[in-house]
């Protein structure tokens, strides 16, 4: 083969190449080029480079020469080509991802601010040295009422101040309602062991109370009862305080309002100052006689204090939160806070 035509060849090919690959956008186009010009079976690139094999042994070296520049040309054409397919890629889709901005923070889920409540009282009260007893949420009237010296014709029974369970009563006969205090803990304690006793129960009461800023339907109590020779109201108004100051800091403060709950005598209000106000945070006072001779103490040797404290309202006092319902709107924004 001449020179020449060698020569010619190339030029054509080169001539060629370039021109395809300057128009190429993207990158499925970028490949078939490639695959056709210098791919490594049978791109014509290839087929010239075999030809060079029929040149002359004096002509190889300019055709080998001429051979290389082509070479490089087409080459760079690709690469030039290749850059401008990517940066159109980025174009079209976005950077994957920018490494200058700040990071994503990722949201770690916590305890709710009552169930944090609910710890922190156990913990203060574990070190005035009550332990923990738990009760059912689903109670009969004997621990709701009759042990708690609420007779059958007391308000407190009136359905409208309870949830009763129309269930229960259809299935067996018997009637049941969601606790309306954790006082029927006391009884529960009190009748499976005898004195000393000294716990406090934590847990979910429920009352049909219209919902505002200081009420809501379900809402939690601390009940305590210390029952013991002994036990006297002074004891109930330290451990009280003590609780208090410890929960919510030494400049709170507390006051005690002669009340009446059937089942102590005598009774407290325990209230506590908040925002120009006096806000309700439990009751309180010494075991009913009736209480301890319904299961079975003898009034006679024991005496006892109990006290149900609104765990919402500790929570809020504490947190300076101002509506019960912001509690259980389940505002993310909000909870995060606590
Ligand atoms: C009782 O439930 C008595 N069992 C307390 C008690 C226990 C007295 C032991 C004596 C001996 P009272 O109904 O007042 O009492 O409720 C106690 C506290 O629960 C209130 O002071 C208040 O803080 C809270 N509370 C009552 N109703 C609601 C409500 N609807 N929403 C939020 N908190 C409430």
């Amino acid at each position: 083969m001449e020179l020449n035509e060698f020569v010619h060849q190339l030029d054509e090919l080169e001539k060629q190449a370039v021109g395809e690959l300057s128009g190429i956008q993207d990158a499925t186009a970028l490949e078939e080029i490639r695959i056709k010009y210098l791919g490594a079976k049978s791109g014509q690139f290839k087929n010239v480079q075999k030809s060079m094999g029929a040149l002359a042994a004096t002509d190889r070296p300019a055709g080998g020469k001429r051979f290389n520049e082509v070479k490089n040309a087409i080459q760079a054409a690709f690469d030039e080509a290749q850059n401008r397919a990517s940066q159109q890629a980025t174009k079209s889709t976005g950077p994957l991802a920018d490494p200058t901005l700040p990071g994503a923070r990722i949201r770690l889920g916590h305890v709710h601010p009552i169930t944090q409540t609910i710890e922190h009282l156990k913990e203060i009260m574990g070190r005035l040295g009550f332990s923990v007893t738990e009760g059912p949420e689903v109670e009969d009237p004997w621990h709701n009422f009759v042990a708690l010296n609420i007779p059958d014709d007391h308000p407190a029974r009136d359905p409208l101040d309870n949830f009763y369970l129309k269930t229960a009563e259809k299935n067996s006969g018997a009637t049941r309602l969601l606790r309306s205090q954790t006082s029927t803990v006391q009884i529960r304690v009190m009748e499976s062991r005898q004195p000393p006793v000294r716990i406090i129960s934590l847990g979910r009461v429920y009352r049909p109370d219209e919902a505002d800023a200081t009420h809501f339907p379900m809402f939690h109590q601390m009940e305590g009862l210390w029952v013991d020779r002994g036990v006297t109201m002074a004891q109930l108004k330290s451990v009280l305080r003590l609780f208090a100051t410890s929960y919510l800091g030494g400049d709170v403060n507390i006051r005690f309002r002669p009340s009446f709950f059937p089942f102590t005598e005598p009774s407290v209000e325990v209230d506590f100052w908040w925002s120009g106000r006096w806000i309700e945070f439990g009751g309180a006072g010494m075991v009913d006689p009736n209480v301890l001779n319904a299961v079975g103490y003898d009034p006679e040797v024991y005496t006892g204090f109990a006290f149900g404290l609104g765990v919402e309202r500790l929570c809020m006092r504490r947190h300076q939160v101002t509506d019960i319902r912001d509690l259980y709107r389940n505002d993310v924004r909000f909870l995060r806070q606590f």
